[in-house]
Parts: C-alpha cells; structure tokens; sequence
C-alpha cells in the first residue's frame, strides 16, 4: 500500500532484527509501550511473529513502513483484530526516533486505516497512547481521531504513575473526510 512518502508492506521474517532492535531502544519503548524496560529478545520475537508470518495469525497484523525513496524500512505499524464482531480494530504504531516529526508516522497511519476501513470494512479503530505524548496526539488528531479520554494513572514509568489517553475514530468519520462526493 503506497502513500506519497511512506509504503506499507507485511512483516517478513528478515524484518524480525530491525523490530528487535527498535523494541530493545529505550526511547522508542517509552513512547511506543509506555516503558522503556519494555525490552523484548530476538528469541521472544521470533516466537511471538512465528504464526502470523506463517499466515496463520487472524488476530494481528503487522506492517513495516518503508521510506518510498529509499526503500529503507523506517518503522512498524499494526492492527489487532480479535473483535469477532468485526466491529473494533485497535491499532498502533512506531517509527525509529530519527524519522519523528517529519510527517512519516501520520501518513502510515491513514495508509493502515485505509486498510481497515475501505478495505476490510471495520467499524470503528481506536488506539492508547500515554496522555503525555502530544506528538503522537497531534499525529492522531490529523488522522481522524479523536481523543475519548484520559485514563487515569494507568501506567507505570519513571518512578510515577502516568495518564493513558483513549482515542477513537468511526468509519462513517473517515468516510465522511475520505470519500469525494
Ligand atoms: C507517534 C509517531 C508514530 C508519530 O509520527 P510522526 O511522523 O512523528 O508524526 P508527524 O510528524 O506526522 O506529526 C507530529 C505532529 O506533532 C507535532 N509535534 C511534534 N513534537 C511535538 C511536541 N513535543 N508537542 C506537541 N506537538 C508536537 C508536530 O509539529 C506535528 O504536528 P503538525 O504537523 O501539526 O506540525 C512517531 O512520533 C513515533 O513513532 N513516536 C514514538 C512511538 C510512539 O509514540 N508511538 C505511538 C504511541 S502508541
């Protein structure tokens, strides 16, 4: 799925170290897991990604996001789909710290809500972040979402308890921004 600037494309198994070393960077597990201890191995991964790279997973999926012009990976998104009644897909997403802020992460974005919404008909995605990450807020909001509320102290980190923002965005509002009448 290409954007002006980013592609997605499924995981691979050669993605595996590049996930391995952007789950193993603390800055980016801040942001992306609310933690930077969210520390993960290559053996814990490869375990982890086993069924949906077989095909087999129908609960996950994950894409990488590739920079169009160089064709060099630059981050990782997905969509969790374990509601059986096709209503809600929650979604996330995370970029290598060098490509923050430049536009990247909110074009991934609208590519996977294309994917859940024109193509796989979801109803509605939604997504956490920490309250406190206004970058990915402000991302979001230019993606069509909209924030439902905050969380209070539901997370853990820095030796403090820290807010956890909900945020949500229906189909028929996507439609709406999307569809030329
Ligand atoms: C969240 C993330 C995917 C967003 O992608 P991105 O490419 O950095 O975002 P964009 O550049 O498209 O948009 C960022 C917006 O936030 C603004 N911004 C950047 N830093 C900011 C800050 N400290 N405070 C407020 N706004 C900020 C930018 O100006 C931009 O808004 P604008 O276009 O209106 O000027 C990316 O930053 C990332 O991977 N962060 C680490 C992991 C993470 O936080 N994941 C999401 C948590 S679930």
């Amino acid at each position: 799925m290409d954007g002006e600037h980013v592609r997605l494309r499924k995981l691979e198994r050669a993605d595996l170290p590049l996930l391995h070393r952007w789950y193993n960077d603390a800055d980016v597990m801040a942001w992306a897991r609310f933690s930077p201890d969210h520390m993960r191995s290559l053996e814990a991964l490869e375990k982890e990604y086993a069924q949906e790279l077989s095909g087999e997973e129908d609960e996950r999926a994950t894409f990488v996001i590739e920079d169009r012009a160089s064709g060099t990976p630059i981050g990782s998104c997905v969509m969790r789909t374990w509601d059986r009644k096709h209503v809600n897909t929650t979604v996330g997403i995370l970029l290598e710290k060098d490509r923050w802020g430049q536009g990247y992460g909110t074009e991934a974005m609208v590519l996977l809500l294309r994917i859940a919404f024109d193509h796989q008909g979801w109803h509605r995605a939604d997504l956490w972040t920490l309250a406190e990450n206004e970058r990915a807020i402000r991302s979001f909001e230019k993606a069509g979402f909209r924030l439902v509320g905050v969380e209070r102290e539901a997370t853990y980190s820095d030796g403090r308890y820290k807010d956890v923002a909900l945020m949500e965005q229906l189909k028929a509002e996507w439609d709406a921004r999307t569809r030329t009448p």
